[in-house]
Protein backbone atom coordinates (compact mmCIF):
# COMPACT_ATOMS: atom_id res chain seq x y z
CA UNK A 1 0.00 0.00 0.00
CA UNK A 2 3.38 2.51 0.83
CA UNK A 3 4.74 4.30 -1.75
CA UNK A 4 7.77 4.15 -1.07
CA UNK A 5 7.04 0.48 -0.04
CA UNK A 6 8.18 -0.33 4.39
CA UNK A 7 10.94 -2.33 5.56
CA UNK A 8 8.32 -4.89 6.78
CA UNK A 9 4.50 -4.66 6.72
CA UNK A 10 1.85 -7.34 8.33
CA UNK A 11 -1.85 -7.35 7.61
CA UNK A 12 -3.93 -7.56 10.86
CA UNK A 13 -7.75 -8.07 11.34
CA UNK A 14 -10.13 -5.64 10.77
CA UNK A 15 -9.55 -1.79 10.88
CA UNK A 16 -9.90 1.48 12.50
CA UNK A 17 -11.79 4.08 11.84
CA UNK A 18 -11.61 7.66 12.10
CA UNK A 19 -14.43 9.95 13.81
CA UNK A 20 -14.71 13.09 15.42
CA UNK A 21 -14.11 11.55 18.61
CA UNK A 22 -10.63 10.06 17.18
CA UNK A 23 -8.07 12.28 19.61
CA UNK A 24 -4.07 12.21 19.44
CA UNK A 25 -2.16 11.23 22.60
CA UNK A 26 1.42 12.77 21.89
CA UNK A 27 3.33 13.38 25.12
CA UNK A 28 6.24 14.21 23.75
CA UNK A 29 5.86 14.97 20.31
CA UNK A 30 3.14 17.75 20.43
CA UNK A 31 4.16 19.28 17.07
CA UNK A 32 3.57 15.72 15.18
CA UNK A 33 0.50 15.87 16.92
CA UNK A 34 0.19 19.13 15.17
CA UNK A 35 1.26 17.79 12.06
CA UNK A 36 -0.71 15.18 11.85
CA UNK A 37 -3.89 17.90 12.18
CA UNK A 38 -1.73 20.09 9.77
CA UNK A 39 -2.36 17.37 7.35
CA UNK A 40 -5.87 15.40 8.30
CA UNK A 41 -7.74 18.13 9.43
CA UNK A 42 -8.65 20.09 6.25
CA UNK A 43 -9.67 16.32 4.11
CA UNK A 44 -11.53 14.74 6.73
CA UNK A 45 -12.71 17.46 8.73
CA UNK A 46 -11.86 16.15 11.85
CA UNK A 47 -10.77 18.16 14.51
CA UNK A 48 -7.92 15.28 16.11
CA UNK A 49 -8.10 16.92 20.07
CA UNK A 50 -5.50 16.11 22.41
CA UNK A 51 -6.23 13.09 24.12
CA UNK A 52 -4.26 13.44 28.00
CA UNK A 53 -3.76 9.05 28.01
CA UNK A 54 -3.75 6.75 25.45
CA UNK A 55 -6.61 3.91 25.27
CA UNK A 56 -9.42 3.21 22.68
CA UNK A 57 -10.27 4.98 19.70
CA UNK A 58 -7.01 7.25 20.01
CA UNK A 59 -3.90 7.85 18.24
CA UNK A 60 -0.78 7.83 19.98
CA UNK A 61 2.37 9.10 18.56
CA UNK A 62 5.23 7.94 20.74
CA UNK A 63 9.04 8.62 21.73
CA UNK A 64 11.04 5.62 22.59
CA UNK A 65 14.82 7.17 22.10
CA UNK A 66 15.70 3.26 23.25
CA UNK A 67 14.39 2.11 20.13
CA UNK A 68 17.95 2.55 18.35
CA UNK A 69 16.54 -0.09 15.98
CA UNK A 70 15.00 2.15 13.80
CA UNK A 71 17.71 4.60 13.92
CA UNK A 72 17.13 8.38 13.09
CA UNK A 73 14.41 8.40 10.75
CA UNK A 74 12.41 5.11 11.28
CA UNK A 75 9.33 4.47 12.89
CA UNK A 76 6.64 1.56 13.79
CA UNK A 77 3.46 1.88 13.37
CA UNK A 78 0.43 -0.52 14.67
CA UNK A 79 -3.44 0.15 13.89
CA UNK A 80 -5.90 -2.74 15.33
CA UNK A 81 -9.37 -2.39 15.52
CA UNK A 82 -8.60 -0.25 18.71
CA UNK A 83 -6.65 2.87 17.72
CA UNK A 84 -3.10 3.50 16.02
CA UNK A 85 0.11 3.80 18.06
CA UNK A 86 2.90 4.49 16.69
CA UNK A 87 6.70 5.05 17.86
CA UNK A 88 9.83 6.72 16.82
CA UNK A 89 13.39 7.13 18.75
CA UNK A 90 12.47 11.01 17.88
CA UNK A 91 10.51 13.04 15.88
CA UNK A 92 12.22 12.30 12.38
CA UNK A 93 10.49 9.06 12.78
CA UNK A 94 7.51 10.07 14.05
CA UNK A 95 6.81 12.23 10.99
CA UNK A 96 7.22 9.59 8.49
CA UNK A 97 4.78 7.74 10.48
CA UNK A 98 2.22 9.78 10.02
CA UNK A 99 3.13 10.47 6.38
CA UNK A 100 2.50 6.47 6.07
CA UNK A 101 -0.95 6.57 8.14
CA UNK A 102 -2.29 9.62 5.65
CA UNK A 103 -1.32 6.52 2.84
CA UNK A 104 -3.17 3.90 4.80
CA UNK A 105 -6.24 6.51 4.54
CA UNK A 106 -8.51 6.49 1.26
CA UNK A 107 -6.81 8.65 -1.24
CA UNK A 108 -9.16 11.44 -0.49
CA UNK A 109 -6.84 11.96 2.60
CA UNK A 110 -4.58 13.87 -0.19
CA UNK A 111 -7.07 16.45 -0.64
CA UNK A 112 -6.76 19.98 -0.36
CA UNK A 113 -10.35 20.52 0.60
CA UNK A 114 -12.86 18.68 2.91
CA UNK A 115 -14.35 15.70 1.40
CA UNK A 116 -17.59 14.74 2.77
CA UNK A 117 -19.08 11.04 2.63
CA UNK A 118 -15.79 9.40 2.68
CA UNK A 119 -15.36 6.28 5.58
CA UNK A 120 -11.80 7.54 6.97
CA UNK A 121 -11.15 3.44 7.70
CA UNK A 122 -7.71 2.68 8.14
CA UNK A 123 -6.72 -1.43 7.77
CA UNK A 124 -5.14 -2.88 10.62
CA UNK A 125 -1.41 -3.55 9.93
CA UNK A 126 1.87 -3.65 11.99
CA UNK A 127 4.60 -1.86 10.04
CA UNK A 128 8.40 -1.38 11.09
CA UNK A 129 10.17 1.04 8.00
CA UNK A 130 13.34 2.18 8.54
CA UNK A 131 15.27 3.63 5.44
CA UNK A 132 18.72 2.79 3.77
CA UNK A 133 19.97 6.26 2.98
CA UNK A 134 20.75 9.07 5.39
CA UNK A 135 20.10 11.67 1.63
CA UNK A 136 16.87 11.00 -0.08
CA UNK A 137 16.26 13.75 -2.25
CA UNK A 138 14.36 15.61 -4.91
CA UNK A 139 15.76 18.55 -7.00
CA UNK A 140 14.21 21.14 -8.93
CA UNK A 141 15.93 23.70 -10.93
CA UNK A 142 13.90 26.99 -10.52
CA UNK A 143 16.83 28.71 -13.08
CA UNK A 144 15.55 27.91 -16.35
CA UNK A 145 12.12 28.46 -15.86
CA UNK A 146 10.97 30.22 -12.28
CA UNK A 147 7.82 28.50 -11.07
CA UNK A 148 5.16 30.22 -8.31
CA UNK A 149 6.48 30.12 -5.08
CA UNK A 150 2.85 27.85 -3.98
CA UNK A 151 4.50 25.34 -6.46
CA UNK A 152 7.20 24.96 -4.49
CA UNK A 153 4.89 24.26 -1.54
CA UNK A 154 3.59 21.32 -3.73
CA UNK A 155 7.26 20.26 -4.53
CA UNK A 156 7.74 19.99 -0.76
CA UNK A 157 4.44 18.11 -0.63
CA UNK A 158 5.88 15.43 -2.98
CA UNK A 159 9.28 14.92 -1.23
CA UNK A 160 7.13 14.51 2.18
CA UNK A 161 4.16 12.22 1.19
CA UNK A 162 7.41 9.67 -0.70
CA UNK A 163 9.23 10.10 2.66
CA UNK A 164 12.22 11.58 0.76
CA UNK A 165 14.05 14.28 3.18
CA UNK A 166 16.16 16.33 0.96
CA UNK A 167 14.71 18.89 -1.57
CA UNK A 168 17.67 20.38 -3.43
CA UNK A 169 16.45 23.93 -4.57
CA UNK A 170 18.80 24.59 -7.53
CA UNK A 171 18.23 28.88 -7.32
CA UNK A 172 20.48 30.58 -10.13
CA UNK A 173 21.30 30.29 -13.37
CA UNK A 174 22.52 31.30 -16.80
CA UNK A 175 19.28 32.25 -17.50
CA UNK A 176 17.85 33.71 -14.27
CA UNK A 177 18.76 33.83 -10.64
CA UNK A 178 15.75 33.37 -8.11
CA UNK A 179 17.32 34.15 -4.89
CA UNK A 180 17.12 37.98 -3.40
CA UNK A 181 20.38 39.29 -1.91
CA UNK A 182 19.60 42.38 -0.20
CA UNK A 183 23.17 43.91 -0.72
CA UNK A 184 23.35 43.19 -4.15
CA UNK A 185 19.72 43.85 -5.47
CA UNK A 186 20.69 44.14 -9.14
CA UNK A 187 20.57 39.87 -8.96
CA UNK A 188 17.49 39.90 -9.15
CA UNK A 189 16.30 43.48 -10.75
CA UNK A 190 17.77 42.75 -13.65
CA UNK A 191 19.32 38.98 -12.93
CA UNK A 192 15.99 37.59 -12.44
CA UNK A 193 14.28 38.42 -16.11
CA UNK A 194 15.17 37.52 -19.21
CA UNK A 195 14.04 39.07 -22.72
CA UNK A 196 12.69 35.68 -24.40
CA UNK A 197 13.09 32.28 -24.04
CA UNK A 198 14.13 29.26 -26.65
CA UNK A 199 10.76 28.27 -28.82
CA UNK A 200 10.45 24.59 -29.57
CA UNK A 201 13.95 22.72 -28.72
CA UNK A 202 17.24 24.06 -27.82
CA UNK A 203 18.40 22.63 -31.21
CA UNK A 204 16.70 25.22 -33.52
CA UNK A 205 17.64 28.05 -32.15
CA UNK A 206 14.60 29.93 -31.94
CA UNK A 207 12.92 32.24 -29.50
CA UNK A 208 9.44 33.19 -28.04
CA UNK A 209 9.73 36.51 -28.56
CA UNK A 210 8.15 36.76 -24.89
CA UNK A 211 9.87 38.22 -21.56
CA UNK A 212 10.22 35.53 -18.73
CA UNK A 213 11.48 35.73 -14.97
CA UNK A 214 10.56 35.83 -11.52
CA UNK A 215 12.38 35.35 -8.03
CA UNK A 216 11.43 34.68 -4.16
CA UNK A 217 11.87 36.98 -1.39
CA UNK A 218 13.51 35.73 1.49
CA UNK A 219 10.66 35.92 3.81
CA UNK A 220 8.92 33.39 1.34
CA UNK A 221 11.78 31.41 1.22
CA UNK A 222 11.76 31.52 4.99
CA UNK A 223 8.30 30.36 5.03
CA UNK A 224 8.99 27.32 2.71
CA UNK A 225 11.91 26.22 4.82
CA UNK A 226 9.48 26.41 8.10
CA UNK A 227 6.88 24.82 6.36
CA UNK A 228 9.60 22.09 4.60
CA UNK A 229 10.72 21.73 8.20
CA UNK A 230 7.62 20.81 9.64
CA UNK A 231 7.35 17.99 7.54
CA UNK A 232 10.96 16.81 7.86
CA UNK A 233 12.21 18.00 4.51
CA UNK A 234 15.42 19.99 4.84
CA UNK A 235 15.76 22.68 1.65
CA UNK A 236 19.24 22.36 0.87
CA UNK A 237 19.88 25.16 -1.17
CA UNK A 238 22.07 25.40 -3.95
CA UNK A 239 24.05 28.56 -5.67
CA UNK A 240 25.80 27.31 -8.41
CA UNK A 241 29.34 28.93 -9.33
CA UNK A 242 31.90 30.00 -10.97
CA UNK A 243 29.82 28.96 -13.91
CA UNK A 244 26.08 29.02 -14.84
CA UNK A 245 26.27 32.15 -13.57
CA UNK A 246 25.95 34.60 -16.58
CA UNK A 247 22.59 35.98 -15.14
CA UNK A 248 24.73 37.29 -12.25
CA UNK A 249 27.43 39.00 -14.60
CA UNK A 250 24.53 40.76 -16.59
CA UNK A 251 23.56 41.74 -13.35
CA UNK A 252 26.87 42.73 -12.07
CA UNK A 253 29.55 42.63 -14.95
CA UNK A 254 32.60 43.40 -12.82
CA UNK A 255 32.14 39.63 -11.52
CA UNK A 256 32.85 38.63 -15.28
CA UNK A 257 35.80 38.14 -17.56
CA UNK A 258 34.80 40.92 -19.89
CA UNK A 259 33.14 43.56 -18.37
CA UNK A 260 33.21 46.19 -20.96
CA UNK A 261 31.25 43.39 -22.92
CA UNK A 262 28.58 42.24 -20.64
CA UNK A 263 26.29 39.24 -20.81
CA UNK A 264 22.26 39.56 -21.06
CA UNK A 265 21.00 37.16 -19.30
CA UNK A 266 20.98 34.04 -21.17
CA UNK A 267 17.91 33.43 -23.73
CA UNK A 268 19.33 30.25 -24.53
CA UNK A 269 19.59 26.47 -23.06
CA UNK A 270 22.73 24.68 -23.25
CA UNK A 271 26.11 25.99 -21.23
CA UNK A 272 27.03 29.18 -21.31
CA UNK A 273 31.26 30.85 -21.78
CA UNK A 274 30.50 33.11 -19.09
CA UNK A 275 31.56 32.34 -16.25
CA UNK A 276 32.69 34.13 -13.11
CA UNK A 277 36.23 35.65 -12.77
CA UNK A 278 38.67 34.68 -10.34
CA UNK A 279 39.37 38.53 -8.69
CA UNK A 280 39.34 38.26 -4.76
CA UNK A 281 36.71 40.87 -4.72
CA UNK A 282 34.28 38.16 -6.59
CA UNK A 283 35.02 35.60 -4.07
CA UNK A 284 34.29 37.85 -1.44
CA UNK A 285 30.93 38.68 -3.30
CA UNK A 286 29.78 35.22 -3.15
CA UNK A 287 30.72 34.99 0.23
CA UNK A 288 28.27 38.07 0.63
CA UNK A 289 25.57 36.03 -1.00
CA UNK A 290 26.32 32.59 0.68
CA UNK A 291 25.95 34.57 4.00
CA UNK A 292 22.22 35.81 3.20
CA UNK A 293 21.66 32.39 1.73
CA UNK A 294 22.62 31.03 5.08
CA UNK A 295 20.56 33.34 6.97
CA UNK A 296 17.65 32.03 5.16
CA UNK A 297 18.48 28.44 4.77
CA UNK A 298 19.49 26.79 7.86
CA UNK A 299 20.29 23.29 6.16
CA UNK A 300 23.09 21.91 7.53
CA UNK A 301 24.39 21.27 3.60
CA UNK A 302 25.05 23.89 0.77
CA UNK A 303 25.65 22.75 -2.50
CA UNK A 304 27.77 25.27 -4.34
CA UNK A 305 27.68 23.66 -8.10
CA UNK A 306 31.01 23.37 -9.97
CA UNK A 307 29.42 21.84 -12.97
CA UNK A 308 29.76 22.38 -16.39
CA UNK A 309 32.61 25.49 -16.12
CA UNK A 310 33.71 25.97 -19.87
CA UNK A 311 37.53 27.55 -19.59
CA UNK A 312 36.97 29.59 -22.91
CA UNK A 313 37.27 33.00 -20.85
CA UNK A 314 40.04 31.86 -18.32
CA UNK A 315 42.24 30.83 -21.44
CA UNK A 316 41.56 33.92 -23.49
CA UNK A 317 40.97 36.65 -20.84
CA UNK A 318 44.46 38.61 -19.95
CA UNK A 319 43.29 39.32 -16.71
CA UNK A 320 43.03 35.59 -15.72
CA UNK A 321 45.75 34.71 -16.87
CA UNK A 322 47.26 36.87 -14.67
CA UNK A 323 45.99 36.22 -11.89
CA UNK A 324 46.49 32.36 -12.66
CA UNK A 325 50.03 33.13 -12.39
CA UNK A 326 49.76 35.21 -9.58
CA UNK A 327 47.46 32.40 -7.17
CA UNK A 328 50.39 30.09 -8.55
CA UNK A 329 47.96 28.11 -10.42
CA UNK A 330 48.62 25.75 -13.46
CA UNK A 331 46.29 26.61 -15.59
CA UNK A 332 42.74 27.14 -16.87
CA UNK A 333 41.82 23.86 -15.73
CA UNK A 334 42.66 24.92 -12.15
CA UNK A 335 40.68 27.75 -11.31
CA UNK A 336 37.80 25.64 -10.82
CA UNK A 337 39.04 23.66 -7.60
CA UNK A 338 40.40 27.27 -6.38
CA UNK A 339 37.32 28.75 -6.96
CA UNK A 340 35.17 26.18 -4.69
CA UNK A 341 37.98 25.63 -2.36
CA UNK A 342 37.58 29.13 -1.45
CA UNK A 343 33.46 29.12 -1.38
CA UNK A 344 33.48 25.66 0.45
CA UNK A 345 35.85 27.52 3.08
CA UNK A 346 33.63 29.92 4.04
CA UNK A 347 31.03 27.74 4.51
CA UNK A 348 32.79 25.72 6.42
CA UNK A 349 33.89 28.33 8.95
CA UNK A 350 29.96 28.84 9.41
CA UNK A 351 29.15 25.32 10.29
CA UNK A 352 28.05 23.95 7.01
CA UNK A 353 29.17 21.31 4.74
CA UNK A 354 29.72 22.12 1.33
CA UNK A 355 28.42 19.96 -1.77
CA UNK A 356 29.23 20.00 -4.89
CA UNK A 357 28.67 18.46 -8.63
CA UNK A 358 31.19 15.62 -9.84
CA UNK A 359 33.50 17.57 -11.67
CA UNK A 360 35.31 18.31 -8.42
CA UNK A 361 36.25 15.34 -8.06
CA UNK A 362 40.28 15.31 -8.03
CA UNK A 363 39.52 19.27 -6.90
CA UNK A 364 37.03 18.77 -4.07
CA UNK A 365 38.17 20.36 -0.61
CA UNK A 366 38.08 17.89 2.01
CA UNK A 367 35.01 17.05 3.19
CA UNK A 368 32.82 17.90 0.39
CA UNK A 369 29.98 15.80 -0.27
CA UNK A 370 30.22 15.10 -3.92
CA UNK A 371 26.92 14.74 -6.25
CA UNK A 372 27.89 11.90 -8.75
CA UNK A 373 25.85 12.72 -11.83
CA UNK A 374 27.32 12.89 -15.17
CA UNK A 375 27.38 8.87 -14.99
CA UNK A 376 27.40 6.11 -12.66
CA UNK A 377 30.72 5.15 -12.32
CA UNK A 378 31.21 8.79 -10.81
CA UNK A 379 30.10 7.07 -7.44
CA UNK A 380 33.15 5.35 -7.18
CA UNK A 381 35.35 7.80 -8.72
CA UNK A 382 34.36 10.05 -5.79
CA UNK A 383 33.94 7.54 -3.31
CA UNK A 384 37.65 6.57 -4.09
CA UNK A 385 38.50 10.17 -3.79
CA UNK A 386 37.66 10.13 -0.15
CA UNK A 387 34.00 11.82 -0.29
CA UNK A 388 30.46 11.14 0.83
CA UNK A 389 28.74 10.84 -2.23
CA UNK A 390 25.24 11.39 -3.23
CA UNK A 391 24.19 8.94 -6.07
CA UNK A 392 22.33 11.37 -9.07
CA UNK A 393 23.67 9.63 -12.22
CA UNK A 394 22.21 11.06 -15.88
CA UNK A 395 21.43 7.97 -16.88
CA UNK A 396 19.57 6.74 -14.17
CA UNK A 397 17.78 9.38 -12.13
CA UNK A 398 17.22 12.38 -14.39
CA UNK A 399 13.52 13.49 -14.44
CA UNK A 400 14.28 15.78 -16.91
CA UNK A 401 15.19 12.80 -19.60
CA UNK A 402 11.99 11.61 -21.13
CA UNK A 403 10.66 8.12 -19.53
CA UNK A 404 10.04 7.18 -23.83
CA UNK A 405 11.29 7.89 -26.69
CA UNK A 406 7.30 7.62 -27.86
CA UNK A 407 6.66 10.23 -30.52
CA UNK A 408 3.57 11.14 -28.38
CA UNK A 409 5.91 12.53 -25.54
CA UNK A 410 5.94 16.34 -24.86
CA UNK A 411 9.59 18.33 -26.12
CA UNK A 412 12.07 16.97 -24.04
CA UNK A 413 15.95 17.63 -24.01
CA UNK A 414 15.87 14.34 -26.05
CA UNK A 415 13.24 15.22 -28.45
CA UNK A 416 14.60 15.59 -32.23
CA UNK A 417 16.82 12.14 -32.02
CA UNK A 418 19.30 13.84 -29.33
CA UNK A 419 21.42 11.11 -28.19
CA UNK A 420 22.45 10.62 -24.73
CA UNK A 421 19.95 12.36 -22.58
CA UNK A 422 17.70 8.90 -21.77
CA UNK A 423 14.77 7.57 -21.43
CA UNK A 424 14.65 7.07 -17.99
CA UNK A 425 11.67 5.21 -17.71
CA UNK A 426 10.23 3.86 -14.05
CA UNK A 427 11.90 0.37 -14.32
CA UNK A 428 15.22 1.72 -15.26
CA UNK A 429 14.96 4.29 -12.35
CA UNK A 430 13.51 2.02 -10.39
CA UNK A 431 16.31 -0.65 -10.78
CA UNK A 432 19.35 1.40 -10.13
CA UNK A 433 21.54 0.33 -6.86
CA UNK A 434 24.18 3.35 -6.16
CA UNK A 435 26.33 0.77 -4.50
CA UNK A 436 29.16 0.03 -6.59
CA UNK A 437 29.81 -3.20 -4.86
CA UNK A 438 32.96 -2.56 -2.63
CA UNK A 439 33.35 0.11 -0.01
CA UNK A 440 36.39 1.78 0.21
CA UNK A 441 39.32 1.22 2.46
CA UNK A 442 38.64 4.93 3.49
CA UNK A 443 35.22 5.45 4.71
CA UNK A 444 33.76 7.23 2.17
CA UNK A 445 30.44 6.17 1.57
CA UNK A 446 27.16 6.62 -0.52
CA UNK A 447 25.14 8.86 1.96
CA UNK A 448 22.13 8.71 -0.46
CA UNK A 449 20.16 8.98 -4.11
CA UNK A 450 18.43 11.72 -5.60
CA UNK A 451 16.27 12.16 -8.76
CA UNK A 452 16.86 15.53 -10.20
CA UNK A 453 14.59 17.84 -11.97
CA UNK A 454 16.27 20.21 -14.60
CA UNK A 455 13.95 22.61 -16.00
CA UNK A 456 14.74 23.46 -19.77
CA UNK A 457 11.40 21.91 -21.11
CA UNK A 458 9.32 22.29 -18.34
CA UNK A 459 8.28 25.74 -18.21
CA UNK A 460 5.10 25.36 -15.92
CA UNK A 461 3.95 23.34 -12.67
CA UNK A 462 1.83 21.17 -14.72
CA UNK A 463 4.60 20.05 -17.25
CA UNK A 464 6.78 19.57 -13.68
CA UNK A 465 4.67 17.31 -12.67
CA UNK A 466 4.39 15.40 -15.72
CA UNK A 467 8.02 14.58 -15.14
CA UNK A 468 8.19 14.04 -12.10
CA UNK A 469 5.33 11.50 -11.13
CA UNK A 470 5.25 8.69 -11.00
CA UNK A 471 9.32 8.25 -11.63
CA UNK A 472 9.98 10.06 -8.12
CA UNK A 473 8.44 6.86 -6.61
CA UNK A 474 10.34 4.85 -7.84
CA UNK A 475 13.86 7.06 -7.04
CA UNK A 476 11.99 7.07 -3.39
CA UNK A 477 11.75 3.51 -3.25
CA UNK A 478 15.47 3.13 -4.41
CA UNK A 479 16.28 5.71 -2.07
CA UNK A 480 14.28 4.54 1.18
CA UNK A 481 16.02 1.56 -0.01
CA UNK A 482 12.46 -1.37 -0.19
CA UNK A 483 12.86 -4.31 -1.57
CA UNK A 484 12.64 -4.33 -5.58
CA UNK A 485 9.13 -5.61 -6.49
CA UNK A 486 8.26 -3.68 -9.84
CA UNK A 487 5.35 -5.33 -10.54
CA UNK A 488 4.28 -4.47 -6.45
CA UNK A 489 5.37 -0.81 -7.43
CA UNK A 490 3.03 -0.63 -10.73
CA UNK A 491 -0.09 -2.51 -8.67
CA UNK A 492 0.43 0.24 -5.58
CA UNK A 493 1.21 3.14 -8.07
CA UNK A 494 -2.88 2.95 -9.48
CA UNK A 495 -4.05 3.73 -5.80
CA UNK A 496 -1.01 6.03 -5.62
CA UNK A 497 -2.30 8.43 -8.66
CA UNK A 498 -5.39 8.61 -7.09
CA UNK A 499 -3.23 10.47 -3.97
CA UNK A 500 -2.22 12.82 -6.81
CA UNK A 501 -5.77 13.36 -8.07
CA UNK A 502 -7.07 14.29 -4.98
CA UNK A 503 -4.02 16.39 -4.28
CA UNK A 504 -4.35 18.06 -7.66
CA UNK A 505 -1.04 16.85 -8.74
CA UNK A 506 -0.58 16.18 -12.25
CA UNK A 507 1.19 12.99 -13.90
CA UNK A 508 2.02 10.65 -16.58
CA UNK A 509 -0.01 7.58 -16.87
CA UNK A 510 1.02 4.74 -16.41
C1 LIG B 1 24.15 18.91 -14.19
O1 LIG B 1 23.29 18.16 -14.67
N1 LIG B 1 24.69 19.87 -14.92
C2 LIG B 1 24.61 18.77 -12.83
Amino acid sequence: MLVPAPTSSTPGEGAFTLTGGTAVHAPDAPEIAELLRELLSVPTGLAFPAASAPGDGTIALLVDPDDTELGAEGYRLTVTTAGVTASAAGLAGLRWAVQALRQLLPPEAFARTRVDGVAWTVPAVSITDVPRYPWRGAMLDVGRWHKPIEWLYTFTDLAAMHRLNVFQLHLTEDQGWRFEVKRYPRLTEVGAFRRESPRGHEFFKDTDGTPHGGFYTQDQLRDLVAYAARRGVTIVPEIDVPGHTQAAVAAYPELGNDPENPPEVGVRFGVSRRVLNAEESTVEFVRNVLDELMDVFPSPYIHLGGDEVPLDEWSASPAAQARIAELGLDGPGSVLGWWIGRVAEHVTSKGRLAVVWDELVGQAPAGAVVMAWRARDRVVAALEAGHDVVATPNSDMYLNYPASLDPGEPLSIASHGLPGFGPTPLSKMYAYDPEPGSEPENGARVIGVQGNLWTEYAPTPERAEYDLMPRLAAVAEVAWGSARDEEGLRERLVTHLRRLDAAGIGYRPL
